[in-house]
């Protein structure tokens, strides 16, 4: 067990997730905590750097725990818990701030998304996110991460901050590699596939939420922009159908050609239905799973009680370590 290479992974309670963030990174999970030592943390601290409302953001946390569990992360086998829970991850977070530059945080592509995005709220925890990410990264010495596009410039910094420590300090920081998953099929906006499929999109039937019941996913896939002509194959000039092809290859694990063959010869409508129905069967028991398990707040917040512990324990041997070189002096305990 211990010569497993640690990952570690974090999402946002932030609201919806959609089919887009279970095929990219959820849905892996399952799989990967058997090959490694998985650390699994709810980014709530991160939320913060938008505004919340404190009720939604209460929900919105139990509701990322369970889909976990839901999605297969064994809190048992993996740590699973929350940011908030390890005061480590802020601590660490000061002591990085004292060796970052405002112009790394400032030149990130998020941050400036985010800042035209949040005009009224450009705040110093928004700029300093990056930050905090790559503490919670660091804290636990992962090997690896498993980050989507977006994110591949917060890994570099956190890569570049383990270095910097390690060079100024000495060896301290295991530097962290971007695990790059199977080809993750990028998945597009059912009603713009030049778009990737996103939870803000303004148009609801453009992305299915991992809370869509059977009868909405279909009627989102029936709805699904297509191209013209009538052929279902996978052609750069046929980007609806391309992604319509992707979702139904992801999500039964058929290759493209074999769901061109099934396909051959079929009208739009037939094959929108059946990509329909098959992502329904996929996410539906997910979310009957979370909501069942969203019934037990007790059982939830003892997964949360323990994971904590566990990785509290990874976390301050890392920060003890941090305190120590850069001169603070140890508490006499
Ligand atoms: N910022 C990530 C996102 O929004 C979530 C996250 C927080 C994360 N901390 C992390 C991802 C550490 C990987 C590693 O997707």
């Amino acid at each position: 067990m211990e010569d497993k290479k640690r990952l570690f992974s974090a999402i946002q309670p932030s609201g919806i997730l959609t089919l887009g963030n279970y095929l990219g990174a959820l849905r892996n999970f399952r799989l990967l905590q058997e090959d490694y030592d998985g650390i699994f943390s709810v980014a709530d601290l991160h939320t913060l750097t938008v505004r919340q409302e404190p009720a939604d953001l209460r929900k919105n946390t139990y509701e990322l725990t369970a889909l976990y569990i839901a999605c297969g992360i064994d809190p048992e086998r993996s740590v699973l818990f929350l940011q908030s829970h390890v005061a480590a991850h802020a601590e660490l977070t000061w002591i990085l701030n004292t060796i970052c530059y405002p112009g790394e945080l400032s030149r990130m592509t998020q941050f400036k998304e985010k800042s035209r995005a949040h005009e009224d709220n450009i705040n110093v925890g928004l700029m300093d996110y990056p930050v905090l990410m790559a503490s919670d990264i660091l804290l636990y010495q992962a090997d690896l991460v498993p980050v989507g596009a977006d994110q591949k410039q917060h890994l570099e910094l956190a890569r570049d901050l383990a270095v910097r420590f390690n060079n100024r300090f000495g060896e301290t920081f295991t530097v962290p590699e971007a695990y790059i998953g199977k080809t993750a099929a990028r998945i597009m906006s059912l009603a713009d596939p030049s778009k990737k499929m996103s939870k803000s999109d303004a148009n609801f039937n453009g992305f299915i939420s991992i809370d869509d019941d059977k009868d909405a996913v279909i009627r989102k896939f029936k709805r699904a922009v297509t191209d013209s002509g009538s052929e279902i194959v996978s052609r750069e000039d046929k980007p609806g159908i391309s992604n319509l092809l992707n979702i139904y290859c992801a999500v039964t694990g058929k290759t493209l050609s074999e769901a061109e063959k099934e396909f051959q010869g079929k009208g739009y409508g037939d094959f929108k239905l059946k990509v329909g129905e098959a992502v329904a069967e996929v996410i539906d028991p997910i979310r009957q799973e979370k909501n069942r398990l969203l019934q037990n707040k007790d059982y939830l917040d003892d997964v949360l009680k323990t994971g904590a512990e566990r990785a509290e324990r990874i976390a301050y041997k890392t920060l003890n370590k941090v305190y120590k070189k850069v001169g603070l002096l140890q508490r006499k305990r």
